[in-house]
Formats: structure tokens, sequence, C-alpha cells
């Protein structure tokens, strides 16, 4: 596939930059730097532009696609990452600002061009445990997308406004649009300089519902989506199986979610933050346990 892919420069975007061209995709990464991953084409532009996505999603990718004289090529998807990725990075406006007209600007364009897929980045942020103002336990156990949205920061905010953007999009358009309800990104090395803490104090990963998601394993999930049509506008939660601590669910259970109730059994070790709804509609499976990473 022909893939526009904004925010490839970044942390989670870069791999999965390389994850789709592992399978064989062409990548055009559109973001404010290169990112370098080899392979990539790359176009430095603006997502608060609206100008500048209109033109992205109707323009070449790179020189080849000059050669047979049929015009521009269109683009198969959109994939949709650029973002300023959590509170207190900017202010407060320029985080909401930059999300919410990003990403208009960005499906806008799409459908414009007459892109019928687009994928995009939201967040585990959006159930409001991540950046609440003290301790905020969730409705109920496991989290799973039907679960209350209602966060009190700016940048869930803008991701909780990006899914009804989407939505409304996908009503108009009847184009295919998943958003990614992403839990936290780990890259390969993170096993190591993150996960020894993680173990031995499992606080550390409460706001993060516990959960986290491998890189690599959000390259599969982007690919299941790329995959998959016809399902209109779905949001999914993307996580690893397992939780992010060494401590099993009962133990958890017992220090940080007494009180909070549980709609179905689960396994000793199974994330609290659901990724069911992935793998029964898109094939979604996790290959990257932090376990076996750290014996690796
Ligand atoms: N990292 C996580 O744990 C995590 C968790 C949940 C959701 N997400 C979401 O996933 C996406 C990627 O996150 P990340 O951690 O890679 O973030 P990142 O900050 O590392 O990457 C974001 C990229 O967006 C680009 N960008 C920002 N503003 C732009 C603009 N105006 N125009 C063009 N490009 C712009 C940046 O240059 C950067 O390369 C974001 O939408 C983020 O909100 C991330």
């Amino acid at each position: 596939m022909r893939i526009l892919f904004t925010g490839g420069s970044g942390k989670a975007g870069k791999h999965v930059c390389r994850y789709l061209l592992d399978q064989g995709h062409r990548v055009l990464n559109v973001d404010r730097t290169p990112c370098g991953v080899a392979g990539a084409l790359e176009r430095r532009a603006d997502i608060t532009d609206a100008g500048q996505m209109h033109d992205v999603m109707q323009n070449w990718a790179d020189f080849d696609e000059l050669e047979p004289g049929a015009g521009v090529p269109a683009f198969d998807a959109v994939v949709h990452f650029a973002a300023i990725p959590r509170i207190m990075v900017t202010s407060d406006t320029e985080c909401f600002h930059t999300n919410t007209m990003g990403t208009y600007n960005v499906i806008d364009a799409a459908l414009k061009a007459g892109i019928r897929k687009v994928i995009f980045a939201s967040s585990e942020t959006t159930y409001g445990i991540c950046f609440a103002n003290g301790e905020r336990k969730p409705a109920y156990i496991p989290v799973d997308e039907a679960h209350p949205t209602e966060p009190e920061d700016s940048y869930a905010m803008s991701k909780v406004c990006n899914e009804a953007t989407a939505r409304a999009f996908q009503r108009r358009s009847g184009a295919d649009i998943y958003g990614l309800r992403i839990n936290n990104v780990i890259e390969p090395h993170e096993y190591a300089t993150l996960f020894p803490g993680f173990i031995h104090d499992p606080a550390q990963r409460r706001r993060n519902i516990f959960a986290y998601i491998d890189a690599r394993d959000l390259g599969q999930m982007v690919e299941r989506c790329l995959r998959t049509d016809g399902l209109g506008y779905e949001v999914f939660n993307v996580s690893n199986n397992t939780n992010s601590v060494a401590a099993p669910v009962p133990e958890l259970i017992e220090r940080f979610y007494q009180g909070v109730p549980q709609t179905r059994e689960m396994g000793a070790f199974e994330t609290f933050y659901s990724n069911e709804k992935a793998k029964r509609l898109l094939g979604f499976a996790p290959q990257h346990d932090w376990r076996d990473e750290l014996e690796g």
C-alpha cells in the first residue's frame, strides 16, 4: 500500500514506519523533522496548516513516481500519529490546538483526496486516569472501549475531541476510520532501562492502568487495521496481553483496585487494559511480552 504517515519521526512513529516498510508498504513520513528510517520517504509539513495537509495528500511521494507519466498516484491509507504527545510539553492551549486542528486537517484533507482508510492515534488518557489530579480508579476492570471517557486535562481532552471529529467525518464519508487508544509505548531498549523499576514498584504503573504496548506490536496493530476493511468508525484499546509489573492480578486488585467492580474473571497476569476487541475484530496478536524481552 502507498501510505501517508504523520508523526513518523516520533517515539512510536519511527517503529511503526519501520514495521510497515518491513511488510512491503511504501511510506511517506509527514513531520516537522525527518525520521531517518531506512526506506521511508520524507516530507516536511505542519499538520496545523490545512493547506499543507491538502497539498501532501495529493502530491508525489518521490521522484520515481514521475516516471510512468500517469499523474500523481493516490494514497491507499493515512496513518496519523503527529501530535503533542502529553501535557507539560507545550502550553495546554498549544497542545489542544495542535492535536485537534491537526487531526481535523489531516482527516479532512485525506477524505477530500478520496482516501478511504484513516487510522489515528488516540490514547489511554481518554479514560481520565493517566493525568488525573490525584488518584482516579477505573469505573470497572478490565477497562474496555465502553469505559467512560471523562478526562480533565488538555491532552486527553484533545484526544476525546479527535474521536468525535473522526466519528463525524466517518458518518459523512462512509470511509473506514479507526482510532487507536494506545497505552504507554515501550521501545525495545526500554525493557532493560524501565522494567526493573516497574517490577519492584508497581505503583509507578498505576496511572497507565498497569499496561504497556511494545512499539513493534503497535506496528502490527496498525498493519492489522490497514488489512481490515469495512468496520466504519471504531476505537480500539492497544496494549500487550499482560500487565507491565510482576505482581499477579489478585495482588494488584488488593493493593490498588479495592471496591472497583470486576466484570469477568481474569488471567493471573492478564492486562487490566483490555485488548480483546482488537484481537476479535482485527486479529491483533501481540508478540513481545516484557518477560521474554528481559530474559533476552
Ligand atoms: N508514546 C506513548 O506512550 C503514547 C501513548 C498513547 C498515545 N500516543 C500518541 O501516539 C502518537 C505518537 O506519539 P509519540 O510518543 O511518538 O510522540 P512524539 O512526540 O515522539 O512524536 C510526535 C511527532 O509528531 C510531530 N509533530 C508534532 N507537531 C507537529 C506538527 N504541528 N506538524 C507536523 N508534525 C508534528 C513531532 O515532530 C514528532 O515527530 C501521538 O499522537 C500520541 O499522542 C503516544
